[in-house]
């Protein structure tokens, strides 16, 4: 894969493919992590004096403008952390792209609007795609990739235009895979995976692969639930994917086969309501065993001596891979969980990786130094499909 080094920047174009998709509230951006992560890229080439064209997705529109997914509070913030302004075009390929980016002299940086407001980027037809594509390689006369939390995407931002423009990869994916590579190769042992998050289905493939490679893994959040269910406990009304119970089923005998510790919740904090996350009012919880949740209880995080059982497994690891909050961290009363792992990474003396928008944001939403892990990925489904071993489209296209 070239580097930008490789690429001669000086007075050219340069469409850096980024992943802004940050949180936002009320329009507010909640974490900025995943702008800081790709401003080095950035401010190399507008040092080296490359006009810049920076672009992304920003949540899941349908193809269509929607106010409400405006990259615009992104321009502001990434100008601020570049220290000079970011033009902001109001669209993607239509006459204010083709005006901003005309207008950008030397060393200045412009950000489009949100690729995915145009139904090309994300359509499963690739000439609806390449079309798209197209348009936008008339805005550029370089490539460079770095939104690696969309690389695992057959997007036209970062499948099919890197195909028709020289292109390289940019310094943030360049760090991102050199440390993903890491554990798929060789890794210090104990190898243990924590993984949590809502959605059983997003992460069996990544069991399956780890299975055949780390030691131990914990699970929490509301893909536990599923787990617990599987193995014949009331649930009550927790997050639950009844047609996964039997695959989980299979990786808990697969680990066993193997000698992977699968160490699953034995105590959670359920209530009967789902908190408020804007007001964040006290909730009103219990702690119950994790084989007898109410029936008309919902499991909303970890319990304390699931804490420490997680923190005890993870003492002496040798490297830990992380993916998924514990539990609704957004609220203070259900962070506990969450934080506890956090603490348990910075506690242990292995390298330390943390992946996924969700988690990474929840690491820095709960005041933790970032600088004190060992890597925080800007990945989610990301890391996650580079560990299942998969071709990620965004990966494949710079290397050819
Ligand atoms: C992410 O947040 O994981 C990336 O930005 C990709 O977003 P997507 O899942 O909407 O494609």
């Amino acid at each position: 894969m070239k580097t930008i080094e490789d690429l001669d920047v000086a007075g050219k174009r340069v469409f850096v493919r980024a992943d802004l998709n940050v949180p936002l509230s009320d329009g507010r951006i909640t974490d900025d992590g995943r702008i800081r992560a790709v401003a080095p890229t950035i401010a190399k080439l507008v040092e080296r004096g490359a006009r810049v064209v920076v672009a992304s997705h920003l949540g899941r529109p349908k193809g269509a403008p929607d106010p409400q997914f405006s990259l615009a509070p992104v321009a502001g913030r990434l100008g601020e952390i570049l220290g000079k302004p970011v033009a902001f075009a109001t669209d993607t390929v239509g006459d204010s792209a083709t005006a901003t980016v005309a207008a950008l002299g030397d060393g200045e940086v412009a950000l489009l609007e949100n690729l995915r407001f145009n139904a090309g980027e994300t359509s499963k037809d690739d000439a609806e795609r390449g079309a798209f594509a197209d348009q936008l390689a008339t805005l550029a006369d370089l490539y460079v990739g770095d939104g690696f939390g969309a690389v695992h995407r057959k997007h036209a931002s970062v499948f099919d235009l890197p195909q028709r423009l020289p292109h390289a990869a940019g310094d943030l994916i360049a760090t991102e895979v050199g440390v993903l590579k890491k554990l798929t190769d060789e890794v210090a042992r104990p190898y243990v995976v924590v993984l949590g998050g809502a959605k059983v289905s997003d992460k069996l493939g990544v069991i399956d692969n780890l299975l055949k490679k780390a030691d131990r893994i914990l699970i929490g959040g509301g893909m536990a639930y599923t787990f617990l269910a599987a193995k014949g406990h009331e649930v009550g009304i927790s997050l639950l994917q009844e047609d996964q119970k039997g695959r989980c089923l299979e990786y808990l005998a697969e680990a066993e086969k193997r000698g992977v510790e699968f160490v699953l919740p034995v105590d959670v904090l359920v209530s009967k309501d789902f908190p408020d996350l804007k007001t964040k009012a006290p909730a009103d919880f219990g702690t119950v065993a994790a084989d007898a949740i109410p029936a008309d209880q919902e499991g909303l995080d970890i319990g304390p001596k699931t804490r420490e059982l997680f923190a005890a497994k993870l003492v002496d690891a040798g490297t830990v891979f992380w993916n998924g909050p514990m539990g609704v961290f957004e609220h203070p009363d259900y962070a506990n969980g969450t934080k506890a792992v956090a603490q348990a990474l910075l506690d242990s003396p292995g390298f330390t990786v943390v992946g996924g928008g969700d988690s990474a944001a929840a690491v820095r939403i709960l005041g933790f130094d970032e600088n004190a892990f060992g890597h925080i990925s800007t990945g989610g489904g990301a890391s996650l499909e580079y560990l299942e071993g998969k071709t990620l489209p965004g990966l494949a296209a710079l290397e050819g």
